[in-house]
């Protein structure tokens, strides 16, 4: 531990203790300020975002080659997705050495150079913590699976399962993997079955267990004390099991990761994790919250409870799909949308703190979900909207890599031309059964699959998009890369970088779009998002165009639009007036 640590983690704990010397909390409209809470995220898939030495793979010394460019565009926090050494059955979310980087990513000293970039530039840096599983190749599992007796057996969860009277093996229940089958897999070498409720190589460790929890306490110590700024916390909720772990009834088997999730005694890991680690740094933390839903947000997210910050609810980002098994593009509308949001900020108080995001590494392109891709203008401007409304609603914003650039879906067509073992397990169990045509499967997940968002960075007209000097990327990239790229959209004044880089200025400067109120004026209406962010006498209104036609809009109960600070149309001019007309996609924030 260094000195200034000692000192840190010291002062920490006297104050703690004497709450007579903490300081009057100078709350801002009722929050407590935070870093967190005015930070803006940038998530990096560090596969897909910069191969430094053309094995097509990208790494972390490409990582740090960017941070200038993540700097100009003012982002303030990188969420590196796991970068430590895995046998990628799930790209790095099967971890089989916690404290190891992953060899195709680099060294420790590459991860330290990352680190020490970030922090000159006067970033933060968060990573992923994926302790719901490990991976079958973790000395843990392999000493566990390894006899009945070993210590570490009572590391993961083992059943028998059943015997039937010829002789047959089945599961202890039926519980389904998040990546089809089932959740159990006997191993022949003893016998019994193991909990996975990924892949069969993502064994689950059992969090009952406290030298479980100990050891993860540790590689969070670990990293922290490296000086990282906290964590993102891989599917948290479902460290604790179901007590008895009995059959999902037919009702729970619509959606089981509410079954899954939330078990008897996360709160109590939560808080004791909170109290031996999180508790002695100046972190951040957000759950990934699966099977969460709003009601029970404030339970995992309320600050007098000390356990996570905020969480991750996917009520908006899977509008109309599924958060279980192959997803297929579900209907949506802006009323729906917005009534998410709206209940967000009725349901969550002052003590909790939410998050923003429409999009990440398991989900189809922003722009191509909930905008229009099919022109360029619309495209362009649907993608400015997105993150006019990503950057203006209440909580932290986290943006995907990519998005900056309007980065869409990938053209899929062939099995072969994925990656994900979701879709590769999906296609055994429902094509290969005869369940659904290869057609019909292939057409819905082009569309929502995850390996949109994986697709390779777009960094120039270059082969390969600049992505890699070698012409082998792990994944395809995206063949739109001659016209959307980085540094196409960096000399182009109307391009969607330009204007992400002008929305993040305005934002920084503007503490109103961080702790002021929300108020939806106009729930109903189908085209229009119009919405205010007031922070005592501070006021705006953020008017979005949620249609790909122009739309006149009169706002509702006399209001006014005054001041236009920010338009996706550089050639918007309307101010001082309660009607307004809006081209395809436009949208605007006004000075009230
Ligand atoms: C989370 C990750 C996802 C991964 C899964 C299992 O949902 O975001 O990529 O496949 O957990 O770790
Ligand atoms: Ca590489």
């Amino acid at each position: 531990m260094s000195w200034s640590l000692h000192l840190r983690t010291a002062v920490a704990a006297a104050l703690l203790t004497c709450p007579a010397l903490l300081p009057a909390q100078q709350l801002i409209n009722g929050y407590e300020p935070k870093w967190w809470k005015e930070a803006v995220v940038y998530q990096v898939y560090p596969r897909s975002f910069k191969d430094n030495n053309g094995d097509g793979i990208g790494d972390l010394p490409g990582i740090t080659s960017k941070l200038d460019y993540l700097q100009k565009l003012g982002v303030n926090v990188i969420w590196l997705s796991p970068h430590f050494d895995s046998p990628n059955a799930d790209n790095g979310y099967d971890i089989r050495d916690y404290e190891k980087v992953m060899t195709e990513f680099g060294t420790m000293a590459d991860f330290d150079s990352l680190l020490a970039g970030v922090k000159q530039r006067k970033m933060r840096l968060i990573i992923d913590l994926v302790v719901n599983h490990t991976s079958d190749e973790n000395k843990w599992f392999v000493e566990s699976r390894s006899s009945k007796t070993n210590p570490y057996r009572d590391f993961y969860i083992w059943r028998p399962g059943h015997t039937l009277p010829d002789g047959t093996r089945t599961p202890p229940n039926n519980y389904p993997s998040y990546f089809s089958g089932s959740a159990w897999t006997l191993d022949p070498k003893t016998n019994e079955y193991y909990l996975h409720y990924f892949a069969a190589k993502q064994p689950d460790l059992n969090w009952a267990n406290p030298k479980v929890r100990h050891e993860v306490y540790d590689i969070m110590r670990f990293w922290l004390d490296k000086g990282i700024s906290g964590f993102r916390m891989d599917v948290i909720p479902l460290i604790s099991k179901p007590t008895g772990m009995p059959d999902l009834t037919a009702e729970q088997l619509k959606a089981p990761p509410n079954a899954y999730a939330n078990g008897p005694h996360l709160a109590e890991y939560l808080q004791e994790m909170n109290r031996e680690v999180l508790s002695k740094y100046d972190d951040m933390s957000v759950g990934e919250a699966t099977g969460t839903t709003l009601a029970q947000t404030n339970a995992l997210v309320d600050d007098r409870r000390h356990e996570l910050n905020m969480i991750f609810n996917f009520d908006a980002i899977k509008l109309g799909r599924g958060d279980f098994g192959p997803s297929s593009l579900g209907a949506w509308s802006l009323p729906d949308l917005k009534a998410i949001y709206d209940a967000h900020a009725t349901v969550l108080t002052k003590h909790d703190w939410d998050t923003v995001f429409l999009s990440n590494h398991d989900n189809p392109r922003v722009v191509s979900t909930f905008g229009d891709d099919s022109t360029d203008a619309l495209r362009t401007a649907s993608a400015k909207l997105l993150e006019t409304m990503i950057l203006t609603l209440r909580g932290t914003p986290f943006l995907y890599e990519g998005d900056e650039l309007g980065m869409t879906n990938y053209p899929f067509k062939k099995l072969s031309d994925y990656d994900d073992i979701a879709i590769k397990n999906a296609y055994k169990a429902e094509v290969e059964t005869g369940k659904i045509s290869a057609e019909a499967f292939l057409a819905s997940q082009a569309k929502t699959t995850r390996d949109n968002a994986r697709t390779p960075m777009q960094w120039d007209s270059s082969p390969e998009g600049g992505f890699t000097t070698g012409n082998h990327p792990w994944l395809a990239v995206n063949p739109n890369y001659k016209t959307i790229n980085a540094a196409a959209e960096d000399s182009d004044p109307n391009s969607v970088l330009n204007y992400v880089r002008a929305l993040l200025k305005l934002r920084s400067g503007t503490k109103a779009f961080v702790y002021g109120d929300y108020h939806d004026l106009d729930p109903k209406d189908a085209h229009v998002y119009a919405y205010t962010r007031e922070l005592g006498p501070e006021k705006y209104l953020v008017v979005e165009n949620f249609t790909s036609s122009p739309v006149t809009y009169t706002l509702p109960g006399g209001v006014k639009a005054s001041t236009l600070l920010l338009s996706d149309y550089a050639n918007s001019k309307e101010a001082n007036t309660s009607t307004l007309r809006l081209a395809p996609w436009e949208s605007r924030i006004y000075k009230q």
